[in-house]
């Protein structure tokens, strides 16, 4: 294992990681089609899911070797209980800076004001379609307690809240004005995500990939847009509405990949470091935690994992190598 030199993680390709997305769960409320299969049950047993004090570990290494950003991710990270416990107990480490989640909003109406209270900052809600029917389709749930969840998200006072919407050629193609016109109406910001073939679904649904070139095209043809910018750790390029507030963002792993500007890593629920979305270099570091090293050691143990960072996913070049589903890594 390698000396812990610095206080920073910097990838083989000279890339600072700072940003950290941990999966509290693998468990989902919903089953979007793209992301698991109908009837999945294969998920990590309760006695392999990192406890809330050996997340909390393991961020406070992250942050000491300057990771400023957190996002909290599933699967649905409220499946998991007491989360705002966990939030509130990662607030507290000095160095988190952001703090945030990423949820479905079903069950966001319930616990939007103790995740607030525990020191979430901003909210990213997945939002495919604003058609009950559709929505039923996409995920097997219910439009309407989204919808709950998203609103009681905007009463609370979270801000910015964003809206990811996984663009599909012949699913919901035809709502994007409509999604435009909803973001305008609450001052949302928009994102469109180009689907990635993660597992045997994703693989599927790549049947339905649309390039957000043209998404950016359709738009531009009802409103005028300039470049923007918008606070935030990932991935997208955004673009501004001209005369208003909204923001469009365009995450497009497939067009346009952004690899080389890669901050992150993803810390799953089984405590298994994942390097990249797109590729299945990981590092274990549950029997570490459970073996009973040393804080210095778990840095070390980190610093060691980032030397397994590759360049980049080759989705384009292998889209059938099958890379684990989407919700054990949290997107
Ligand atoms: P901000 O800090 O608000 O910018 O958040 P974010 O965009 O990093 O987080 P969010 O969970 O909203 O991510 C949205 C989607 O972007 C994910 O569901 C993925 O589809 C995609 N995404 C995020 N990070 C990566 C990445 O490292 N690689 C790839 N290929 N896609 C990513
Ligand atoms: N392609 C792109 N994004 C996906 N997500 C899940 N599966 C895929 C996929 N195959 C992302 C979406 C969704 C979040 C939970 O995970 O962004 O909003
Ligand atoms: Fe980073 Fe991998 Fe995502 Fe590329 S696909 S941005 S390397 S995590």
């Amino acid at each position: 294992m390698i000396e812990t030199t610095n206080n920073t993680l910097t990838d083989p390709y000279g890339r600072k990681i700072e940003y950290v997305r941990l999966s509290v769960t693998d468990q989902c409320d919903l089953r979007c089609f793209y992301c698991m299969p109908k009837g999945f049950k294969d998920y990590t047993e309760p006695e392999n899911w990192l406890r809330f004090d050996e997340i909390e570990r393991v961020i406070n290494a992250f942050s000491e070797l300057g990771t400023k950003r957190v996002r909290i991710t599933g699967g649905e990270p409220l499946v998991r209980k007491n989360l705002p416990e966990l939030v509130s107990r990662l607030n507290q480490i000095t160095g988190i800076k952001d703090l945030s989640l990423s949820t479905n909003a079903t069950r966001l109406s319930k616990h939007a004001d103790a995740l607030q209270i525990a020191g979430i900052s901003r909210i990213n809600v997945s939002l495919d379609t604003l058609q009950a029917d559709k929505f039923k389709r996409i995920t097997g749930g219910k439009l309407d307690k989204v919808m709950n969840g998203i609103m009681t998200a905007k009463r609370v006072g979270f801000h910015p809240i964003k809206i990811n919407m996984v663009a599909m050629r012949g699913i919901n193609d035809d709502e994007i004005e409509d999604m435009v016109a909803f973001c305008l109406e609450h001052d949302f910001t928009l994102r469109f995500i180009e689907t990635m073939p993660m597992g045997n679904t994703g693989l599927e649904a790549t049947n339905n990939y649309l390039d957000l070139k043209l998404v950016k095209q359709q738009i531009a043809e009802s409103y005028e847009l300039i470049p923007g910018t918008m606070p935030g750790g990932g991935p997208a390029r955004y673009s501004q509405v001209a005369g208003t507030n909204l923001r469009i963002g365009f995450i497009t792993p497939i067009s346009q990949h952004f690899c080389e500007t890669c901050n992150r890593v993803r810390l799953a629920v089984d405590g298994t470091l994942y390097m990249c979305l797109g590729q299945e270099d990981k590092f274990e570091l549950r029997p570490l935690l459970r073996k009973g090293i040393s804080d210095d050691e778990l840095k070390q143990a980190i610093q060691y994992a980032i030397t397994l960072k590759p360049e980049r996913h080759e989705f384009n070049e292998n889209p059938s190598q099958i890379i684990r589903f989407m919700s054990l890594t949290g997107g």
